[in-house]
């Protein structure tokens, strides 16, 4: 892949993708994530239906990606031809290494990233190494994605959850809309030592759509960094 000079942090994640989409084969339907790093993983695999003839169709988990994947002449397809996967890529906010859980949806595209993923036979995680956490909840807030009506009161019981709850907002400060018209609150709740339980409580508030805690679901994950390409089951 040829293009401008890449910051360190940018070419570990471009190696992290390239590497991950070398798992793509031939017929596969395949799921495409968002985010910086999924970026690579789309340009290359537009690389591959360009140059190799890789015959793939795939479902975007944002309009933006779904953007890149025309441009990039991947061919797009639906749940309706394809309600399992073969695979989906997708970049993470925070991995632990020993379980594989991971925090998502920074970039506000988690509720599509989850759907995808539970649809995909294995779900690989791209990243370059900072992304690695002891436990979750150290690096970043935990978004939920949570339907207009009535979210003060569902933001009001994440924070009764123990959440420092901030609703996420564009820079004019308007509220930020996910693809799908929702609301992302983000949550942070600092470290998280039982994220199942944790995951469950975020589910039983009503209004509450999707949260980013992804938590078995991933096969492997693929990082770069200074020391190369690690992979883990
Ligand atoms: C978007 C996501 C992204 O995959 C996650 O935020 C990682 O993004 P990046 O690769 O830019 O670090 O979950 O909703």
């Amino acid at each position: 892949m040829t293009g401008p000079q890449l910051d360190p942090a940018a070419q570990f994640k471009q190696q992290a993708a390239v590497k991950a989409a070398s798992l793509v084969r031939d017929g596969m339907a395949v799921g495409l994530g968002t985010g910086s790093t999924a970026v690579f993983v789309v340009a290359e695999l537009g690389r591959r239906v360009r140059e190799e003839g890789l015959r793939i169709c795939a479902i975007p988990t944002s309009d933006a990606t779904e953007a890149q994947a025309r441009e990039e002449g991947i061919p797009i397809t639906g749940f309706a031809e394809h309600p399992d996967l073969d695979i989906a890529i997708d970049g993470a906010d925070e991995i632990e290494p020993g379980t594989l859980n991971l925090v998502k949806g920074r970039g506000g595209a988690l509720l599509r990233e989850k759907i995808v993923a539970s649809a995909a036979r294995q779900f690989v995680v791209v990243a370059d190494n900072s992304k690695y956490v002891d436990h979750l909840g150290t690096l970043c807030p935990v978004p939920v994605e949570v339907v207009p009506f009535g979210w003060e009161s569902a933001a009001a019981r994440l924070a009764r959850l123990g959440a420092h709850v901030a609703p996420r907002k564009n820079r004019d400060g308007s509220f930020y809309l996910t693809d799908e018209k929702n609301l992302i609150m983000d949550c942070v709740f600092g470290r998280i030592e039982d994220p199942d339980t944790l995951s469950q409580n975020i589910y039983n508030i009503v209004g509450v759509i999707e949260h980013g805690l992804f938590l078995h679901m991933a096969t492997q994950t693929i990082t770069a960094g200074p020391e190369g390409i690690r992979i883990l089951h």
